[in-house]
């Protein structure tokens, strides 16, 4: 990819995430490349920067580099430096083995340490010093998810001009579970720094003003808090979804068409081809599935012969414990299955732990019968969405997990307690024997809410309700 160099100015609206939407990757030959970053927030978000003229304020990815601002694809992108050390004690320490598990459920035990919270506030700071460097008088700057929570009240601190929107990708706990953090306080005190916060679902936005009033004893009116500095902070529900004709209209290249025919050609044409897309994190409920199909395989209520499961898996946070741990599960699960009941050429499951360009997604996407989305706990889901989406034939159907947003969203899905195995096998013979007009019909609802409901619908909803908010007024004290 073509970077050009020179220094953005100042920006009227910024986006701050951990990430920016590309990875810059060192080759082993030494050169540098630069790859789309994984995960839901940057495929939603990309599309809503490049309709703006905006600056995206993040890290590149790899540590101990101090890189200048860039324009990419004409987005300004300002990288933030993390070294070695905060690698291991802001991001892969309290962002994803303190926070991450603890806003999942606690799915995995979370660990809190000292140090690690001392890093989230070095570089909470070190974000907000970025974005209040390159926001211009009066701008907008939306910060983004779980690892930046102290960056709206700090870049408030700093400038008291700017509009500051806040939205967390990923679920907000039950406030028994998000009690246990030594540094509630500070946390709450963070995200009400900006002027609207933004949650998945009501229930998160709902948690997080139980603990405004109870930890920070701040008074709230419905959705709106009353700080004691005269502002008003509101925490309200938005639904993120994703650009939904983008990823049609790519399903329906020729090249995707074609690829999509290859893979199932590939895979020996079965009646049945299942399949899962994910990070590999514990969250997403790999294991229930895989061991699912396994069963069902096992038992002879499908046949290897007539069914095929395709698991992809990306990568994620590999020197993070439980990562480690999860990976090698499912090699030995994913072994064992093929093992024990594969034939020549048929293993029942195709497992890779790899990413993949969009196309390839799309393409999966188009030869699936079945898609199944099984997490634990999931702030949204967009692979769900995006299955849908690239369903131009009108047919194929979700298994999706009731624990995963989308469920509330997608109501036409097969819905399961991921937990509850015998459940999870039952649906999936359900959505694979059901006949095409059932499947069709549930489909049609889905791509209507999908496509009603997309990226630049939740960005507008968003950026409107921020926009009515006025940083420098007083709140109305009569109300
Ligand atoms: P999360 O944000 O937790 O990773 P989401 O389902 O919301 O979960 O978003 C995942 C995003 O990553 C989707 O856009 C999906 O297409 C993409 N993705 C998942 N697995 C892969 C893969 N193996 N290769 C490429 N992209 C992937
Ligand atoms: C989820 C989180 C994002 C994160 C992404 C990928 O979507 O909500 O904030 O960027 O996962 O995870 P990573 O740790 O690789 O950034």
């Amino acid at each position: 990819m073509a970077r050009k160099a020179p220094q953005p100015e100042r920006a009227d609206f910024v986006v701050v995430a951990n990430r920016l939407p590309v990875d810059r990757v060192v080759l082993p030959d030494g050169t540098v490349d630069w790859r789309t970053s994984p995960g839901g927030l940057v495929t939603a978000l990309e599309p809503v920067m490049h309709g703006q003229d905006g600056a995206w304020v993040g890290w590149h990815g790899a540590p101990d580099e101090t890189l200048e601002p860039f324009t990419d694809d004409g987005l300004k992108l300002v990288p933030v430096p993390l070294s070695t050390q905060e690698v291991e004690e802001y991001y892969e320490g309290f962002s994803n083995a303190t926070l991450w598990p603890l806003y999942h459920d606690g799915v995995a035990f979370p660990e809190f340490h000292r140090e690690w919270w001392d890093a989230y506030l070095t570089v909470n700071r070190r974000f907000a010093e970025a974005a209040a460097g390159i926001a211009d008088d009066g701008a907008t700057v939306w910060v983004q998810d779980y690892q930046l929570q102290l960056v709206p009240q700090m870049l408030r601190e700093r400038r008291p001009d700017l509009r500051i929107g806040f939205f967390l990708h990923i679920p907000f706990p039950p406030t028994e579970l998000f009690l246990q953090l030594p540094w509630r306080r500070e946390i709450v005190a963070g995200l009400l720094g900006a002027d609207l916060i933004g949650f998945q679902l009501p229930g998160g936005a709902q948690n997080f003003l139980r603990l405004a009033r109870g930890q920070l004893r701040m008074d709230t009116k419905g959705d709106t808090v009353r700080l004691p500095d005269g502002r008003t902070a509101r925490a309200r529900a938005y639904p993120i979804s994703i650009d939904a004709r983008a990823f049609e209209e790519m399903a329906g290249t020729p090249e995707v068409v074609q690829r999509a025919e290859q893979i199932h050609a590939d895979l020996g044409h079965p009646k049945t081809v299942f399949l899962g897309v994910d990070r590999l994190d514990y969250t997403k409920g790999i294991k229930q599935r895989i061991r699912a199909f396994g069963e069902l395989i096992a038992e002879g209520a499908l046949d290897p012969e007539d069914a095929a499961f395709v698991q992809v898996a990306t990568p994620s946070r590999e020197r993070v414990e439980e990562y480690k741990l999860l990976r090698d599960e499912i090699d030995r699960l994913v072994g064992q299955i093929n093992g024990d009941t594969g034939r020549i050429g048929r293993p029942p499951i195709t497992y890779l732990h790899s990413s993949f360009p969009r196309e390839e997604m799309a393409a999966l996407y188009t030869t699936a019968d079945i898609m199944v989305v099984t997490p634990l706990r999931d702030g949204m889901n967009l692979v769900a969405k995006e299955f849908v989406a690239c369903r131009r034939d009108g047919d194929g159907a979700l298994v999706l997990s009731e624990f995963a947003g989308a469920a509330k969203e997608l109501k036409q899905a097969y819905l399961v307690n991921p937990y509850d195995i015998n459940g999870l096998k039952a649906s999936m013979m359900e959505a694979a024997s059901a006949p095409e007009a059932e499947r069709k019909r549930r489909m049609r609802a889905m791509r209507k809410q999908v496509f009603e409901n997309d990226i630049d619908r939740w960005a507008d909803r968003f950026l409107t309700d921020l926009k009515q908010a006025d940083p420098t007024a007083e709140a109305d004290q009569t109300g």
